[in-house]
C-alpha cells in the first residue's frame, strides 16, 4: 500500500461490501486518497447475514452457486480447507481476513451511511452523510450492490390473500416456512433455495414456474459447473452449445422432473443452479404450477385454472438497482436498465464510477476487482476514456450483442459472461494506458466536465475531505 498522494484526486467509495473493498483496496495500493462509508458494521454486505444494516439477502441456508476458486479475488485465494460451494458465513469470513489482511478495515468509516451525492457548480462531487456532514470529492466510487431491493410482481398479482406474503428478501431461515402452505414464485436461484428448504420444512410446497429454465446442476462431469470458465477470447456460448448436450444427457430434459419445457437455449437467461431441486422435485416434495392468475382470499388460483390452499406466498421475483442517494435529474435507472461504457462509466458523468454492476455467468468479486483497477489507473491518468462517440458507439454494440445474447428481461440488463468480459477488461485496460500515453498522462479530474457540472451546490460551503 502506498503512502497516500497529495496530487491525486480525491474519491468517495459507497459501500463496503464484496465489491466496496477491492475498490478500497485499489485506490489504496495507489495512494490515491479516499473515504469509504459503509452503513453497517461490518464488510461484506449481502454475505453478512442478518446485516445490521437491514440489506443483506442472505438466508442461513445460503451457500455460493459460484464454485470458491471463481469467486475468490486475484490476489487472495479462499482457503483451501473451504468446501467447492462454501456457506454464507464462511464467505463473510474471507471478505473480513481479506480487509484484514490488506489492512483496510480502519480505512473504512462504518456505521455511516451515504445520504445524498450532488455536483458542485465547479463538478466536485458533495457527499452527505446520515450525520449531516457534507463533505467535497474529485470523484465517487458507487458500491452499493444491487440485490437488496425487492422486485415485486410487475404487474402486481390481482385479487387479495389472508395468509403471508414475503420477498425472498425477507426470507432469513426455515422457521419462516415450517408448518405451512408455502407457494414460492419464481424460477431463479432465491426460488430453488426457498423451495428446497420448504420442501423439508413446510406442509407443502408449490413452485411457480411462468417459464421453464434450464436447471444445472452444482456439479457437470464432476467438476464444479464453473471450473471450465476462465478468461478466454472464444465465445462463451460456444461452450454453453458443448454444454447444452452434456446436460441433456446427464441432466435430462425438465419434463422429466415436471418442468415446463424451456423455450430458450441454455445461456439465455441467468444460470438456474441447483442440483437439490431436481432431486425434491423427483421425490414428489414440490408441485409445478404456471403463473398466477389471482390471489383468492385462502387460496392462489392459476393460470390453468388449478388451485392451491396456501398460508404463505414467497416471491423470489428478483432486484432492482437502485441509487437512493442520486436525485432523479442527475443520475436515475428505469427498469435496471443501467448504461455504462464497460460496465463502470457513465458517458456524461466524469468521476463517477460503479464497482461491481455486473450479472455474470461467474462470479462478481474478479470483475469488480479488475473495474477497481481500471478506475485507479485513470484517476491517476493512466487510463483514459476514449471519446464520447466512441464510447457511445461501444455501448451500442454491447447492447445489441446483450439483446441477442439473453431473452429479454428486467434481470438480464447488465448481464456478462465471466470468461469474455474478463478479458474484455484487459484490453480495455491497454487500450486506456495507451490513450494515456499519447494524451501525456493527465489526469482525468482535470479535463472538462460536459453537461455534468449541473446547477447545484456553491463549492465554497462545502469543505474539502481530508
Ligand atoms: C441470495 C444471493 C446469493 C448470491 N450468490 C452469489 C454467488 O454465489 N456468487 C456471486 O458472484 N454473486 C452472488 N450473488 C450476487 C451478489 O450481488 C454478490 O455476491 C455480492 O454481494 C455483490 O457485492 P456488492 O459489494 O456489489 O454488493 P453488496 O454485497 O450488496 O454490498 C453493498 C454494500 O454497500 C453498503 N451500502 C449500500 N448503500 C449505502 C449507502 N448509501 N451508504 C453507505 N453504504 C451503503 C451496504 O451496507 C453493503 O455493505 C448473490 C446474491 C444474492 C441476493
Ligand atoms: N448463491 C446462490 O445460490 C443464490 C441464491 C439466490 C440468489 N442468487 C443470485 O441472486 C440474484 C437474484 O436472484 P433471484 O432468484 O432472487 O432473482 P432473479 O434471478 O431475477 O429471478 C427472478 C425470477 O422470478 C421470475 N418472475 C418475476 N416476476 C414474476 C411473476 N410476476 N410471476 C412469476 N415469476 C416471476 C422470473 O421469471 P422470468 O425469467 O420469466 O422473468 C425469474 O424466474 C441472481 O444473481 C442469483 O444468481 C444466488
Amino acid at each position: 500500500m502506498q503512502e497516500a498522494r497529495g496530487d491525486a484526486p480525491r474519491a468517495c467509495v459507497i459501500g463496503a461490501g464484496s465489491s466496496g473493498i477491492t475498490a478500497v483496496k485499489a485506490l489504496a495500493d495507489r495512494g490515491i486518497p479516499f473515504d469509504c462509508f459503509e452503513k453497517s458494521d461490518r464488510v461484506g454486505g449481502n454475505w453478512a447475514f442478518q446485516n445490521s444494516n437491514g440489506m443483506s439477502s442472505s438466508y442461513s441456508t445460503l451457500h455460493i452457486n459460484t464454485s470458491r476458486e471463481r469467486m475468490e479475488y486475484a490476489d487472495m485465494p479462499m482457503p483451501a480447507s473451504y468446501p467447492d460451494f462454501p456457506r454464507h458465513d464462511q464467505i463473510a469470513r474471507y471478505f473480513d481476513s481479506y480487509v484484514d489482511h490488506f489492512g483496510l478495515r480502519e480505512r473504512i468509516t462504518f456505521e455511516r451511511g451515504v445520504e445524498h451525492v450532488s455536483r458542485t457548480r465547479d463538478g466536485d462531487f458533495v457527499v452527505r452523510l446520515d450525520d449531516g456532514r457534507r463533505l467535497r470529492y474529485d470523484a465517487v466510487l458507487v458500491a452499493n450492490g444491487h440485490h437488496w431491493d425487492p422486485r415485486w410482481p410487475e404487474p402486481p398479482i390481482p385479487g387479495s390473500f389472508d395468509g403471508e406474503i414475503m420477498h425472498s428478501h425477507s426470507y432469513k431461515d426455515p422457521s419462516q416456512l415450517a408448518g405451512k402452505r408455502v407457494v414460492v414464485v419464481g424460477m431463479g436461484n432465491s426460488a430453488m433455495d426457498i423451495a428446497v428448504d420448504a420442501s423439508y420444512h413446510a406442509a407443502s410446497t408449490s413452485i411457480v414456474a411462468r417459464r421453464g429454465v434450464h436447471v444445472v446442476p452444482k456439479y457437470i462431469l464432476g467438476q464444479p459447473l464453473d471450473a471450465g470458465v476462465r478468461p478466454t477470447r472464444l465465445p462463451f456460448r460456444w461452450m454453453l452449445r458443448g454444454l447444452e448436450p452434456v446436460l441433456r444427457l446427464t441432466v435430462g430434459p425438465m419434463e422429466r422432473y415436471g418442468l415446463p419445457r424451456p423455450d430458450h437455449h441454455l445461456g439465455q437467461t441467468h444460470p438456474t443452479v441447483s442440483s437439490r431441486i431436481l432431486d425434491r422435485l423427483a421425490h414428489g416434495a414440490i408441485a409445478v404450477r404456471p403463473e398466477i392468475a389471482e390471489l383468492a382470499g385462502d387460496r392462489v388460483r392459476y393460470a390453468d385454472g388449478t388451485e392451491d390452499l396456501a398460508d404463505l406466498v414467497v416471491y423470489c421475483t428478483g432486484y432492482k438497482i437502485s441509487f437512493p442517494f442520486f436525485d432523479e435529474d442527475f443520475f436515475s435507472v428505469q427498469d435496471n436498465e443501467l448504461v455504462l461504457y464497460k460496465r463502470i462509466f457513465p458517458v456524461d458523468r466524469p468521476g463517477l464510477y460503479f464497482i461491481g454492476f455486473v450479472q455474470p455467468w461467474g462470479a462478481i468479486m474478479p470483475i469488480a476487482e479488475v473495474q477497481s483497477r481500471i478506475v485507479a489507473d485513470h484517476l491517476l491518468g493512466e487510463y483514459a476514456l476514449p471519446t464520447r462517440e466512441r464510447m457511445e458507439a461501444d455501448i451500442e454494440r454491447m447492447l445489441r450483442r446483450q439483446r441477442r445474447r439473453y431473452l429479454a428481461s428486467k434481470r438480464h440488463t447488465i448481464q456478462v459472461d465471466f470468461s469474455n468480459h474478463m478479458v474484455e477488461l484487459a484490453d480495455e485496460s491497454r487500450a486506456g494506458a495507451a490513450r494515456a500515453a499519447e494524451r501525456a498522462f493527465a489526469p482525468p479530474i482535470t479535463s472538462p466536465r460536459g453537461d455534468s457540472a449541473i446547477a447545484g451546490e456553491q463549492p465554497e460551503d462545502v469543505p474539502t475531505a481530508a
